[in-house]
């Protein structure tokens, strides 16, 4: 086996499981083939920029648990869009200069759908690529699982729980919104888990009549609070998803917030009981993973590695099923993984009395 030098990069925002899967590709790739691996700064910045380190065996001690990603991470620079002095500018002959320059045989891009996206152009643009699925989200085509989701979940769980009590306490509606840009998979997970009352998804506008007479229903059943958990991208029928900013300089240039007030003002109006909204925010992207995230984070890492032994490019490992397999980056990079209509627990969900807006 020839000896390769590799070079990784974390792109998208953090999320609990990078640095695990950081450490499961240095340790393999050197304890297992004696090859040379470069961590990249910042995702696509670092790249392009050519500011990295090589990341040996002792780099990676202690990372396994720890939150975030040692190698910083950016949701903001596109290598074909890159931001120089106000202007976007194509920088990527400059990043595949860098690795030519640096002699690196394979990129393993540890990201979400952008990440991908950008990987696949340079795959096509003749890049050895390796793509390992990260995100919250879950969004992910070609995967059953993102590492990182069921650490968000357990993180929103744990809040609904704690939410629970002043709900009860003051007879009230309390709304929780959760991450997951246009994907529901936090909220519907984080719903069940914590046994929601009321669970809205981007996937399935909801109707405020529909869900003010449900929660009336409920009051007059001497049920006196109910919890809603919404996703962000959530929306009433006819309506738009609530836009918090926009950053210009990001691929996605759209950040989504502030519909769970929007639902407790409009809630608390028409049903007349008090409401009280909350957004967790970053918190889902932080902390430590949790030992499913760990497990998975470190097969993806050793999987992606023997991906690369095998000098099969151009591929992204996955979860399917029980098994991690490797998916086509073409596949893999196209479109957005939403919760479809009939998903298995929004069935289960309605059979529980649960509402979904619908
Ligand atoms: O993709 C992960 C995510 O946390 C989404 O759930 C959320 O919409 C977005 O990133 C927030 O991005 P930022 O860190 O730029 O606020």
């Amino acid at each position: 086996m020839m000896k390769k030098t590799i070079a990784l990069l974390t792109g998208g925002g953090d999320c609990p499981g990078l640095n695990a899967v950081i450490r499961a590709v240095v340790r393999t790739a050197i304890h297992e083939y004696k090859w040379q691996v470069l961590g990249f700064y910042d995702g696509y910045r670092g790249l392009v920029e050519n500011d990295y380190a090589e990341l040996t065996a002792d780099t990676v001690d202690d990372l396994l648990d720890k939150g975030g990603t040692m190698l910083g991470t950016s949701n903001v620079h596109d290598p074909f869009n890159f931001l120089v002095d106000g202007q976007k500018r194509d920088l990527s002959q400059q990043a595949l200069q860098n690795l030519h320059d640096l002699n690196v045989q394979a990129l393993f891009l540890i990201g979400g759908d952008g990440t991908m996206r950008s990987g696949e152009q340079f795959r096509q643009l003749g890049l050895n690529i390796i793509g390992i699925p990260k995100t919250i989200d879950n969004d992910l085509v070609g995967t059953d699982f993102t590492f990182g989701f069921q650490t968000a979940v357990k993180t929103a769980t744990e809040a609904i729980d704690m939410l629970h009590t002043t709900a009860e306490s003051h007879h009230r509606l309390m709304v929780m919104e959760v991450m997951g840009r246009y994907a529901g998979w936090i909220a519907l997970y984080t719903g069940i888990a914590g046994g929601a009352h009321v669970i809205l998804l981007p996937e399935i506008p909801y109707d405020y009549d529909l869900m003010t007479q449900f929660l009336i229903e409920r009051r007059n059943k001497g049920k006196n609070f109910s919890i809603i958990v919404a996703a962000e991208g959530a929306r009433a029928i006819g309506g738009h998803m609530v836009v918090q900013k926009i950053r210009d300089n990001s691929p996605d240039p759209i950040r989504l917030g502030g519909v769970g007030a929007l639902l407790a003002n409009e809630l608390e109006q028409r049903t007349g009981i008090d409401a009280r909204s909350m957004v967790l925010g970053h918190l889902q992207r932080g902390g430590r993973p949790i030992p499913f995230d760990r497990v998975l984070s470190t097969r993806f890492g050793a999987a992606a590695v023997e991906a690369a032994a095998d000098e099969e490019y151009g591929v992204m490992v996955a979860l399917q099923g029980t098994s991690i397999v490797r998916v086509p980056l073409q596949e893999a990079s196209q479109g957005l993984k939403l919760v479809p209509a009939d998903h298995e627990l929004i069935k289960i969900g309605h059979n529980l009395g649960v509402c979904f807006g619908n």
